[in-house]
Formats: C-alpha cells, sequence, structure tokens
C-alpha cells in the first residue's frame, strides 16, 4: 500500500506528526515514508491477506507533505486518524509513532520532531493541575521570574547537612530549592529524614523572612513507591514534587499526575539528550515537551540557551513558547491547547548571576531561573550566592547595569571576581 497523497488535506480531528528522514542508500523517500506511516498505525514490511478493506479506508494515515532539505534528508507530514490512538495513554502514542520505526534498516536516520493533537486528543489528559498563573499563585511572587538552586554536592550531603544548605539559600532570597535529579533516597541520605528536616528549614525561614519558600523533594522512584513519596511531603505540608519524568517514564508520570494529592509537578529532564540531542534522529526536546505538558507537569526544564547544556537558542525559544502560550505556530504546524494551561518553563544547568541580564532578555518573567554551582560556587558560600543572584535579578529587572550594581553590593562584586 502507499500511504502517500500530498493533495489530502488532513482533517481537523486527525493527529499530525512530523518528522526528518534520511532514507538508507538506495531507498527511495517514497518507499521509505510509506514504510513509516505504515509501521505506525496498521501496516507491516509486506502485504498481509487479513487486511480488511474496512481497516485500510478507516484507518489508514496520510503522508501529506514531503519537503526535501540538504543531506538528503526530508521533512515530511503524516495524518493519522484519531482511532488509531488509545485516549490518554502517552505510552501508546510513543508506541506507535516513535516505536518500531526508529529501527527500520530503510532508514538511515529519524527523528520525531513534533505534534498537533487534535480537540478530541487533548480531552484524554489532565494537562498541569496549576500551570503558570497556579505556580504565581503558590509561589506569591508575581512580577518577577523564580529564582531557585540546586542542594549541591548533588548527592553526599546528609539531612541536616541538606537541610542547612536549604536554609542558607532560602534566606539568602530564593524562592526555590530543589534536590538535585540523582538524589532520592541514599543509604546516607534517607528520603524521609532529608524531607522532614528540610521542610523544618523552610517554616524557620519563612517566618524569619515573611517570604513563601518552596522546596521541590525528588520523588523519583519505582511508580507504587513513588506515590508514598508523594504521600509523605502531602503530609508535611509540601506543595511540590519532582520527577525525573524520561527515567521514570511516561506511565509513570501519568499515575503520578493522577495521583499527586494536589501537589504541583516539577519536571526535571535528565537523559533526554540520549534521544533529542543527534539532530538528525531520536525525538526532539519539543515534541518530549508537548508530551510532557498534555499529561500535565506544571514546570519543566528546558535549557538555557546559555549554561552548560546543549541547546541553541532558537529551539530552546520555541520549547518555551511551546509549552507556556495557548496556541504556537512552529514550522507552520499550530497547536492549539485548547484547555490544557500553559507550563512553567525552568532553566537549569550551567547558570550564575552574571548571566541574569540575558536570562530576563531571552525568557522574560515567566520563568523559573536555577543555580547550582552558580550559587554554592559564590566565595562566601551559598547564602552570599543567593544574596547575589537577587541582587543580579534586581538590577537586571530594573535596567541597572550588574558591573554599577555590584559597586555597592559586595556579594555580587565577588561573583564578578570568580564568574567575571
Ligand atoms: C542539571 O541537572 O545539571 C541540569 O538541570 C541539566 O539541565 P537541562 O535542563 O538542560 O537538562
Ligand atoms: C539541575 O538539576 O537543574 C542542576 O543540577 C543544575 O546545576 P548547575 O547549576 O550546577 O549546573
Ligand atoms: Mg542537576
Amino acid at each position: 500500500m502507499d500511504y502517500i497523497n500530498l493533495d489530502y488535506k488532513p482533517k481537523k480531528s486527525e493527529l499530525i506528526a512530523e518528522y526528518l528522514v534520511k532514507p538508507a542508500p538506495h531507498v527511495t523517500i517514497d518507499f521509505a515514508v510509506s514504510q513509516i506511516a505504515a509501521e505506525s498505525s496498521i501496516g507491516t514490511w509486506t502485504t498481509i491477506q487479513t487486511m480488511k478493506p474496512r481497516i485500510a479506508k478507516e484507518l489508514s494515515p496520510h503522508v501529506f507533505s514531503i519537503k526535501r532539505k540538504t543531506n538528503n534528508r526530508f521533512l515530511i507530514r503524516i495524518a493519522y486518524p484519531i482511532a488509531l490512538f488509545e485516549k490518554g495513554n502517552a505510552p501508546q502514542l510513543l508506541s506507535a509513532l516513535a516505536g518500531n520505526i526508529f529501527g527500520m534498516k530503510i532508514l538511515k536516520e529519524l527523528r520525531l520532531e513534533q505534534f498537533i493533537f487534535p480537540k478530541e486528543y487533548l480531552k484524554g489528559f489532565k494537562g498541569p493541575l496549576y500551570g503558570i498563573q497556579g505556580v504565581r499563585a503558590i509561589t506569591k511572587v508575581k512580577e518577577r521570574p523564580l529564582l531557585g538552586t540546586i542542594v549541591k554536592p548533588k548527592v553526599g550531603l546528609d539531612p541536616i547537612e541538606h537541610a542547612q544548605v536549604a536554609g542558607e539559600a532560602w534566606a539568602g532570597g530564593l524562592d526555590i530549592v530543589k534536590d538535585d535529579e540523582n538524589l532520592t533516597s541514599m543509604s546516607f541520605n534517607d528520603f524521609k529524614r532529608r524531607v522532614k528536616k528540610t521542610f523544618e528549614k523552610r517554616d524557620m525561614i519563612e517566618n524569619l523572612t515573611n517570604e513563601k519558600k518552596i522546596y521541590l523533594p525528588n520523588v523519583t522512584a519505582e511508580t507504587f513507591e513513588m506515590l508514598r513519596r508523594v504521600e509523605y511531603v502531602k503530609s508535611l505540608g509540601g506543595e511540590y514534587v519532582m520527577i525525573d519524568v524520561l527515567t521514570a517514564g511516561f506511565g509513570a508520570l501519568q499515575t503520578l499526575r493522577d495521583n499527586s494529592n494536589g501537589l504541583a509537578i516539577h519536571a526535571h529532564r535528565a537523559m533526554h539528550a540520549a534521544l533529542t540531542r543527534n539532530p538528525g534522529h531520536g525525538i526532539s526536546m519539543l515534541a518530549l515537551a508537548q508530551l510532557l505538558r498534555l499529561i500535565g507537569v506544571d514546570q519543566l526544564h528546558i535549557g538555557t540557551a546559555i549554561g552548560k547544556m546543549q541547546g541553541p537558542k532558537k529551539e530552546v525559544k520555541t520549547i518555551f513558547n511551546e509549552i507556556e502560550l495557548p496556541a504556537y505556530v512552529s514550522n507552520e504546524m499550530v497547536q492549539d491547547w485548547g484547555n490544557i494551561k500553559p507550563v512553567m518553563a525552568v532553566c537549569s544547568g550551567g547558570l550564575h548571576p552574571l548571566l541574569m541580564p540575558q536570562l530576563l532578555k531571552i525568557f522574560g518573567k515567566d520563568a523559573i531561573f536555577q543555580f547550582g554551582g552558580g550559587c554554592h560556587g559564590h566565595p562566601n558560600g551559598t547564602r552570599a550566592g543567593a544574596r547575589a543572584l537577587r541582587q543580579a535579578l534586581d538590577a537586571a529587572l530594573n535596567n541597572i547595569p550588574l558591573k554599577k550594581a555590584a559597586e555597592e553590593r559586595p556579594e555580587l562584586r565577588q561573583a564578578f571576581e570568580k564568574w567575571g
């Protein structure tokens, strides 16, 4: 069967996927895209006696666009009838559209670039419980980006030391403290003990500063254990949990979303680069972000454009727009999010106070900027690091050059000595 029809006008009810395709040598693009369409839906490598005309008629996808790019790559779009997908089942979507097709010998490389989810499909998912507005309400910070840190060393501190570092960061002026992606429940840092001690510290600092302080405990674990950790956080008056969405898996994330008991979800994307980093193969961060918004995380790491991790500015901005706007056009594909709330973007990885004006310029105020090394690496320690970050943000918001602001602010001045 040939699934190509370049005159086809996709129906509003169809789900569209965009792929970058590089056929293997001696394979035509027409054969390659037909095989992609078949294997991701109803077909297989050969014709089959069991194919009914009814199935072919109702469930066949249509390749409706093929655009040649450089280096024998083609950008293609396929419209899939919505009946091919189980509503509210994120793993099934990936099993179809990001499944077997990645291993086919007829392809040299394949990259899933983005989706358009039709209204009917959106209805199967919850989307974020809080989203940007909800996060603003929880944190009580309205007019500026939120500032956070990751307790460092990544792992190694005991629960009391962890709480101590968190307290210093909050006291210095940061809004959010989070666990690192590889910190869960360790022999030297038990989850429950850490969370308890850190919330005690939070209460203390909130009383001291009169500012709302947020702790994001990393609940990533086997699913049932993860849910027990959620309940524990809830029982201690937490507002948030953090999860490593890729390593935990999409099904586990859906379970968390359905059982978060009113807690907001902060999504760390560790391992995404195994899928996203090769520009010719894998799954784009944009497509992952779309799926994560659909399932319903409230905050998502999207990259920084200027920090330690790979991710060019244009790409990071596209992801930012896709998760924060009600509808966004990317490469002429329009995703209208309907009632699915916007997600607060998180920029983290290799940031320090002197990058604040650039961050503000690129991402604006609806973002969370997080600083691990860029806080605890301050020559005078965590509290001074946190102060330098608030000073940098205040200056940047008021269009005061950081160098000038640093003249009267010793913590910012010391940050210049280290990172300037
Ligand atoms: C980290 O853990 O160092 C960072 O959060 C990684 O950054 P990313 O958001 O670019 O994955
Ligand atoms: C994160 O998990 O976001 C980070 O660990 C970032 O750490 P960094 O600011 O030291 O790169
Ligand atoms: Mg980290």
